[in-house]
């Protein structure tokens, strides 16, 4: 079972006008990644298989968003039929099954896809299987007509249902597998007389019940099929993406202190018993290793936490941030392109930017790396064990060696050599009484206006 190669056709043409959008509906983003390539990610374990992508013409962002995928400019749009006919030149030999999806079901699993590839290689041999599910509301979706043995007979789409078609609550997910040998050939054959004069892919099962071919059903869970064509259904989604990666991150050994405020990407990964406090957001590109505590309200991005590090609360990693082993970052701090080498400390206020930070140093509160200079950046290096007193600003490209200690305060220009102690502060200037004296003239003078 699984041997038949696989051929994909992701429906994607238009731009989704509900959305209200300049981005084609397919590329607005569930879980930090474009809705169609969170198909492409649920076809991946397929063996075998190639993607060919249904645009309409101009679709370049797509094109470029599904890449190495290939695709196929359907122009009009005339109906589903006629989209997966678009890619006729890349299908016409295939005699593998041919899977037909929709770009916008970002929820789609893996192993859905699957069961369907497989059970077009089951004993009663089918033409067509289809996605089929029970929802809370049948809506307009195409109803789906099972005879006595469970076998699909014809799907018919609402517009065209009886009254008593209309009772059926089994629909048509919309996503279906073809038996490649003959799919051309039958969608060759599907007419337009219908009442929205389009060519509907549905119409397959009728023609291949009338060569004699089987065509099967897969029952699948509502969630799982449930198709984004505005903003509401995109929060939707994105809430049911959310919530199965709660669930991963936990079944993974992490704590979440309270999972329905922690906000995960499709990529961040995330160790044994990790504790992830409230109101946490992840950015794409973060990797947590174990035991690492991400402490409430910080916002990670790029970054890469080693074991029994911290960071937080009120923390911000970007791109390019290395926190290491049991170091520690705390509130207001952020950190970017940067490496906080092994047990270092940037406890509070502070923007490490451009830098490194050596094992075991210490980065006093209100520390700023000025990395840039309005036109090109510069690094800060940090050497092990060094102390940065509070309020300093470290004027890149600059050197703290080795154990040298910055007086609090200091703007630091200059390369500070290893063991050194560097100090810029203005003169202290101390006049015994003045504050007194001064007072005191200043009240008699008002007394006399
Ligand atoms: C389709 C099914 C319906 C099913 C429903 C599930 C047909 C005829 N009907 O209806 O049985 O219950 O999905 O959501 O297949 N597309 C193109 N080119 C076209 C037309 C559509 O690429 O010419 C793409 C769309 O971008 C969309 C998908 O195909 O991603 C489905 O098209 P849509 O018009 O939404 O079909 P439904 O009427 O929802
Ligand atoms: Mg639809």
């Amino acid at each position: 079972m699984g041997d038949r190669a696989v051929a994909a056709v992701i429906l994607a043409a238009g731009m989704g006008t509900r959305m209200k959008s300049a981005l084609p509906k397919v590329l607005h983003p569930v879980a930090g990644r474009p809705m169609i390539q969170h198909i492409q990610a649920a076809l991946a374990p397929l063996k075998h298989a190639r993607t060919i992508v249904i645009t309409s013409t101009g679709q370049d962002d797509v094109r470029a968003a599904v890449a190495p995928a290939g695709s196929a400019v359907q122009d009009p749009a005339l109906g589903t039929a006629h989209a997966v006919l678009a890619a006729r030149e890349q299908l016409k030999d295939f005699d593998g099954t041919i899977l037909v999806l929709f770009g916008d079901t970002p929820l789609l699993k893996a192993e859905t896809i699957q069961a369907m590839a497989e059970i077009m290689e089951g004993p009663d041999d089918p033409a067509v299987a289809v996605l089929g599910f029970r929802p809370d509301d049948p809506a307009a979706y195409g109803r789906l007509i099972t005879d006595g043995d469970g076998t699909l007979e014809a799907i018919v789409e609402f517009r065209e249902c009886t009254e008593a078609q209309k009772q059926i609550d089994f629909c048509n997910a919309g996503i279906m597998a073809l038996d490649g040998r003959v799919a051309v050939d039958f969608m060759d054959r599907i007419g337009n007389d219908n009442s929205k004069g389009e060519y509907y892919l549905t119409d397959i099962v009728a023609i291949a019940r009338a060569e004699g071919r089987t065509c099967v059903t897969v029952e699948g869970n509502p969630e799982e099929v449930m198709g984004v064509d505005h903003r509401g259904k995109l929060a939707e989604a994105e809430a049911v993406a959310q919530r199965r990666l709660r669930e991963a991150a936990m079944a993974g050994g992490a704590t979440l202190i309270a999972p329905e405020t922690v906000f995960f990407c499709h990529d961040t990964e995330i160790g044994q018993d990790v504790t992830i406090e409230p109101h946490v957001v992840f950015g794409p590109g973060v990797k947590l290793h174990d035991n690492v505590h991400v402490k409430a309200f910080s916002h990670l991005e790029g970054a890469e936490v080693f074991p029994e590090a911290s960071v937080g609360p009120y923390a911000r990693l970007r791109p390019g941030a290395e926190i290491h082993q049991g170091a520690k970052i705390g509130n207001f701090v952020e950190v970017k392109k940067a490496t906080i080498e092994k047990g270092a400390k940037v406890s509070h206020l502070t923007y490490i930017g451009d830098a490194r930070v050596g094992a075991e140093a210490n980065i006093g509160a209100g520390t700023i790396t000025c990395n840039y200079d309005g036109y090109f950046k510069y690094r800060t290096d940090i050497g092990a064990g060094a102390f940065i007193g509070s309020n300093t600003a470290l004027v890149a490209p600059v050197t703290i060696g080795d154990g040298a200690i910055v007086g609090a305060g200091s703007t630091i220009a200059k390369d500070v050599e290893a063991d050194a102690m560097a100090l810029t502060r203005g003169d202290h200037t101390l006049k015994a009484g003045w504050a007194a004296r001064f007072r005191k003239a200043a009240l008699a003078k008002k007394a006399k206006k």
